[in-house]
């Protein structure tokens, strides 16, 4: 294992446990080591976002030149898959309409002179938004897939990408605000030191609509930041979407370089996908259903025999746990107890096609402070209304 990939095992693990609490949070550059280096995130902004993909006039003038017949030698093709969104540039709180003339190009030897030239060229402190940087290379995908895996091991498919914010900004240019379609963010401070502020965005009313999204920076914010932290180079910050954030610089004038790593909240399958892939996994294909059997009922004492011949099955969609029993699916409704009926849906599985196993068994090795006797008597009942066990 390379020095980089077992400091990213190290991250990805501290990364979970912060996401596990819940709370924004930072973690310390010398407690987690280089993950990311300036110039190399610099370079993959230069791959993503090349001047040609922000500009649209080359290919509207050659969709011209095709309507009167012409003939238009196509563009060699971009080395990155897919553009996602364009880069944004901001200028004194405004975003600057046509930013392409101002993204790096290959005259840019580093990321420092790039920022100093774009200053120059614009007049004054600007920042930048880089989005979909894992696109860059596979190295770049890597690296997220190596820091999220252990949290979407938690959340299941969820949309992930990095978002670069560069530029010499005093602060956040588009306000202090809250991202409600993400999950959470952790962002690596790369260079410049910057202070962060964070609010906890479901106790904020009426009211607080004054200075949240306040882009023009026009109203103080009404009320104490939860938490204050000063973010060195190396530092990775953590908040949740659920918290209102901003940066404000702490040295004027210096270049700065923040690497979002965002997970979103949205999965990027429809519930219907999911729910139709779990029937058609529970039932090993498609067949007409009987009608749940309402008077099927499991009680203490009983022995009940399995009669589905697929296990069941489960799926986290958004903030869902969905389950599949024989070709039908319910949401199991809380989240304490999804461990422990998980480890019963197990054991269930386990259980030979035609086998039987004693209630009073599987109510003593499951039960857990969540998920009682009681519960566990009721959730085989429901297995039994559609068709997985059966009485003995
Ligand atoms: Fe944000």
């Amino acid at each position: 294992m390379t020095d980089l990939a077992a400091r990213l095992t190290h991250a990805a693990a501290r990364l979970e446990a912060l996401f596990i609490d819940g709370s924004p949070a930072v973690l310390r550059a010398a407690e987690i080591g280089e993950l990311f280096s300036v110039e190399e995130v610099f370079a993959w902004i230069q791959a993503v976002h090349p001047r040609e993909r922000a500009s649209t006039a080359a290919a509207k003038i050659r969709a011209v030149k095709r309507s009167w017949g012409l003939d238009v030698e196509e563009p060699v093709e971009l080395p990155a898959p897919d553009p996602g969104r364009p880069a944004e540039i901001y200028k004194d709180g405004a975003m600057i309409l046509e930013p392409a003339p101002f993204l790096p190009g290959p005259e840019h030897g580093s990321y420092a002179e790039w920022a100093r030239s774009t200053h120059a060229a614009l007049g004054g402190a600007f920042g930048m938004q880089a989005p979909g940087l894992e696109g860059a290379s596979f190295e770049a995908l890597a690296r997220l897939q190596a820091l999220f895996a252990p949290i979407l091991g938690h959340t299941g498919p969820r949309t992930y990408r990095y978002n670069a914010f560069v530029g010499d900004y005093p602060r956040t240019p588009f306000g202090f605000h809250v991202d409600p379609h993400q999950e959470l963010v952790f962002q690596v401070a790369l260079t410049g030191r910057r202070r962060g502020l964070f609010w906890e965005g479901l106790v904020l009313n009426e009211d607080d609509a004054a200075w949240v999204e306040d882009a023009n920076g026009r109203v103080a914010p009404q009320r104490e930041p939860d938490w204050v932290v000063e973010l060195e180079p190396g530092d990775v910050v953590f908040w949740p979407g659920t918290h209102v954030h901003g940066f404000e610089s702490l040295d004027a004038g210096e270049p700065i370089m923040g690497l979002s790593l965002v997970i979103d909240r949205a999965s990027p399958r429809s519930r219907a996908e999911v729910v139709r892939a779990l029937e058609v996994e529970t039932l090993g294909g498609a067949a007409t259903l009987p009608v749940p059997d309402e008077r099927a009922y499991v009680a203490p004492g009983m022995t009940l025999r399995r009669l589905g011949a697929f296990p069941i099955a489960h799926a986290l969609w958004e903030d869902a746990l969905i389950v599949g029993v024989c070709g039908r699916t319910l949401d199991w409704p809380d989240r304490e107890s999804r461990e422990p009926v998980l480890g019963l849906f197990a054991a269930l599985n386990q259980l030979a096609l035609g086998a039987s196993v004693e209630v009073d068994a599987l109510c003593s090795a499951h039960a857990h402070e969540a998920l009682g006797p009681g519960e566990i008597v009721e959730v085989l009942t429901v297995l039994g209304n559609l068709g997985f066990l059966v009485e003995a």
